[in-house]
């Protein structure tokens, strides 16, 4: 038997390709491909943090579904970023709550490109129209371009990935002010979503906006800090609009595990910061190991990762790299990003691995 999905399906999920987070590591490789924290919750994992996970996820009754409301995480988290619990909401990852506002808005949908791939395949699977400004050549944010962009465009959901995704580069708070601006009413009627995933690499954030931009929306995970595995996003803006999103927000978005998991590490703030010290100091380390290097360019970067243009074909360099040994995500053939490779920053012998294998994979294509 045979079964016709051209009939079934809509033809803008079938016209789309799939996201793929990478080739899943083959043997052990130093993995340096998916922006996560190299740390374990290091050395807390291993005392108390560790017998206070055991205890907090050994008494989760897993027979009954979860707080539907994640309340008492959704307390925490709103003492942790000082904003009203209302104007918060629990996601599962910051995925969801980019597909959240994609699913909500009319659209059409604008971000720079090139930027995290989601914003783009989500507008597309769900017809909101995509429209992406390119950045300027070298990476920097263009913001008349971007204006012009608003005026053309008119979208209703604007994405801004603070840092951005993959070019680790930040936009100027004034230009980040004349978007919020100009979306308000004066060029269009858009949403802004300032992707905060980075914030603990970048210092910076616009959580203190909220109250003067009533269609600002902040995106934050905790992803990026050593929590990848309990997929925990979250999205705060206006209460007006977080009760318009909550309503198309499956109920049990945030698992009971992932719930309990959060209230234990998220007292462990110290621990994250000092982390991201590290790799900020760290990534500053390879930055400035790099510049000395020929034969690759790395672009400045206020992430925990760090995009290299490479003078040899990027497919051969991203091949040489794992066959020493390391994984780096390959964005060679990706629009604007030819022979483009992103290193997330790892460990201080990652990163020492990583240049080692760098300047092996350089001289053998010399
Ligand atoms: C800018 C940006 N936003 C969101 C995400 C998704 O994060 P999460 O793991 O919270 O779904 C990523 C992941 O790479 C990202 O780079």
């Amino acid at each position: 038997m045979s079964f016709d999905l051209t009939r079934a399906l809509r033809p803008e999920v079938r016209a789309l390709t799939a996201y793929h987070a990478g080739p899943g590591p083959s043997g052990r490789p130093v993995k340096l491909d998916a922006n996560e924290s190299p740390f374990l919750l290091g050395e807390a994992i291993r005392g108390e943090l560790a017998a206070e996970l055991a205890a907090a996820l050994g008494s989760v009754e897993l027979h009954r579904y979860p707080d539907p409301e994640a309340r008492e995480l959704k307390a925490l988290l709103a003492r942790e970023l000082r904003v009203p619990a209302e104007q918060l909401l629990a996601t599962n990852g910051s995925d969801e709550g980019i597909h959240l506002l994609l699913s909500a808005a009319v659209g059409p949908v604008l971000a720079p490109v090139p930027t995290f791939v989601m914003y783009e395949l989500g507008a597309r699977a769900l017809a909101r129209g995509f429209v992406g400004v390119p950045l300027m050549a070298d990476f920097r944010f263009d913001l008349p371009g971007f204006l012009k962009g608003l005026e053309q465009a008119r979208p209703t959901l604007v994405f801004l990935a603070w840092p951005n995704n993959p070019t680790g580069g930040l936009i100027e708070e004034e230009a980040l002010e004349a978007i919020l601006r100009a979306c308000a009413g004066s060029v269009c009627h858009a949403l802004v979503v300032v992707d905060e995933a980075y914030t603990e690499y970048s210092g910076r954030t616009v959580l203190s906006w909220l109250g003067r931009h009533p269609n600002l929306v902040i995106l934050r995970t905790l992803s990026k800090i050593g929590l990848a595995g309990i997929r925990l996003g979250m999205l705060i803006a206006a209460p007006a609009l977080v009760v318009e999103i909550d309503k198309i927000r499956p109920p049990y978005n945030v698992n009971a595990l992932s719930q309990a998991a959060a209230r234990v590490v998220l007292a462990y703030g110290e621990v994250v910061a000092r982390h991201a010290a590290t790799i900020v100091a760290e990534r500053e380390r390879i930055l400035a190991a790099l510049a000395e290097l020929a034969g690759a360019t790395a672009f400045p970067s206020r992430a925990n990762f760090f995009l290299l243009r490479t003078a040899r074909p990027g497919d051969r360099v991203f091949q040489g790299l794992l066959e020493r040994g390391i994984l780096v995500r390959n964005f060679s053939r990706a629009p604007y990003l030819a022979d483009c490779l992103r290193v997330t920053v790892g460990t201080p012998e990652e990163n020492d691995a990583f240049l080692a294998a760098l300047r092996a994979v350089l001289e053998a294509e010399r």
